[in-house]
């Protein structure tokens, strides 16, 4: 690993011996990083801005940027990064090394992404490039992904939709990997990429995921350890949603991962698989060496079945507003940027069966295509998606003084009065 340094980094050592320059530091830097908060020093400024109706002054008192604001998006050192090395593609089949120091370098580079990187998230997902057979697929996937847009702006997240394969030979649930693999290489400032399959919809958006449970951890998905490693059952666990650290252990993983399908020997040999029945094959013959960094996570609907979770959604928002109506505090109007509020419900989500469930998977539905399992009537999964998508979308309406006139109706809503639902 070579030594840069940015001589115009405006990291001034707040605590953080970084004197000069050294490997020492830099590692040092490295193992207290989910530790140690960073100040970042800029030189004091006001800032001026007018609005239609007012002249606002600003003055940024001390100086001081923290947290996870203030990031630099002109700042490009002249100095070497990964991105200047030939040998390094974006493509599935060549290898990445030392991908862990390669991120650090560059985020060493650009200091301003350093505050909050441990949980900066990047949402991953996309669709097929060709129009959708259903004749309102490529409707839903609009609106599934509407829904994901909400989710990420919410909660600050950034999102990269892809809707062309990365590897002609890795389609459907396959193509997500080489997607991922992508992700990290444009975003070495997210820690997190969070893959949500196109289906699937987020029906709590206050959701805030527990990166702290996760920190040891470089792998999270819903499942259930006993039915993986003991009964070996492949519905153990469900992989349409994930999160993968931004690290060589992710890019060494997917490497393997995308080794047991249709591009590689392995693939006939079993005859045929999906991700999920690989993801399984690898987590059981290759335990000993991933096992100690796959979170499963049984602890909350990571990824809820629609089955499981319709009919609970008409109840849930009966429950919430049942709530709302007896705290004010908790049905005050406050702007969407605002998250303060979600942190207030928390006390009051202990309540059995009030948590409205994380996240509701409609992969048997297949809306796209429309060719849905047929265990389920093809207005079953209608219903039930608009249903899902609506509570959603209730949420987000919330902030901007509006809801569905029921969950069933997607196309009309209603102006909240004051201090609904009082
Ligand atoms: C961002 O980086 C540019 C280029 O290095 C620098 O000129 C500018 O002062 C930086 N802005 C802040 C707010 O630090
Ligand atoms: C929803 O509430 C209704 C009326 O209170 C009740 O009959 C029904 O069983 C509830 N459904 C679920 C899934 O809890």
């Amino acid at each position: 690993m070579q030594n840069r340094r940015t001589s115009s980094s405006s990291l001034s050592s707040t605590g953080i011996p970084i004197i000069g320059g050294t490997i020492v530091a830099l590692s040092l830097f490295w193992v207290f990083w989910p530790i140690i908060g960073f100040i970042f020093t800029f030189p004091n400024r006001t800032i001026d801005f007018s609005t239609g109706v007012n002249n606002f002054n600003l003055f940024s008192g001390d100086g001081a940027v923290t947290g996870g604001n203030g990031l630099n998006l002109t700042h490009e050192p002249p100095d070497p990064t990964f991105y200047d090395d030939p040998d390094l593609t974006y493509t599935i089949n060549n290898p990445i090394k030392n991908w862990d120091e390669k991120r650090r370098e560059w985020l060493w580079l650009h200091p301003s992404f350093i505050p909050g990187v441990e949980k900066r998230v990047m949402l991953v997902t996309g669709s097929q490039s060709n129009p959708c057979w259903n004749p309102i697929g490529d409707h839903l996937v609009l609106r599934f992904l509407k829904n994901k847009v909400d989710f990420c702006r919410i909660h600050g997240y950034d999102i990269f939709y892809s809707n062309v394969l990365f590897h002609p030979k890795m389609s459907t649930y396959r193509a997500r990997i080489p997607w991922i693999r992508a992700a990290m290489l444009a975003h070495p400032e997210a820690e997190w990429i969070f893959w949500v399959d196109s289906d699937v919809v987020f029906t709590n958006m206050d959701f805030k995921l527990p990166f702290q449970r996760y920190r040891n951890h470089n792998f999270v998905v819903h499942g259930w350890p006993e039915s993986i490693y003991k009964k070996k059952s492949w519905k153990g666990l469900n992989d349409g949603v994930f999160l993968i650290r931004n690290s060589q252990w992710a890019l060494d993983f997917m490497d393997v991962w995308s080794g047991i399908g249709p591009n590689s020997p392995k693939y006939k040999k079993r005859g045929g698989s999906d991700d999920q029945t690989g993801l399984i094959y690898l987590l059981l013959k290759e335990k000993e060496k991933w096992e100690d960094k796959i979170y499963v996570e049984a602890g909350y609907y990571l990824e809820g079945k629609w089955m499981e979770v319709m009919g609970k959604l008409e109840n849930l928002t009966e429950k919430y507003n049942g709530v709302e109506k007896g705290v004010r505090r908790l049905r005050k109007r406050h702007g969407e940027k605002v998250r303060g509020y979600s942190a207030l419900w928390e006390e009051y989500l202990e309540s059995d069966g009030l948590t409205r469930p994380f996240v509701v998977d409609f992969r048997g539905c297949h809306p796209c295509s429309g060719r849905h399992n047929k265990l389920y009537s093809r207005q079953s999964c209608l219903d039930a998606m608009e249903v899902a998508l609506n509570f959603g979308d209730n949420q987000v309406l919330r902030s901007y003084g509006f809801v569905h006139s029921s969950l069933g109706d997607s196309s009309s809503v209603l102006p909240l009065a004051f201090d609904y639902p009082a």
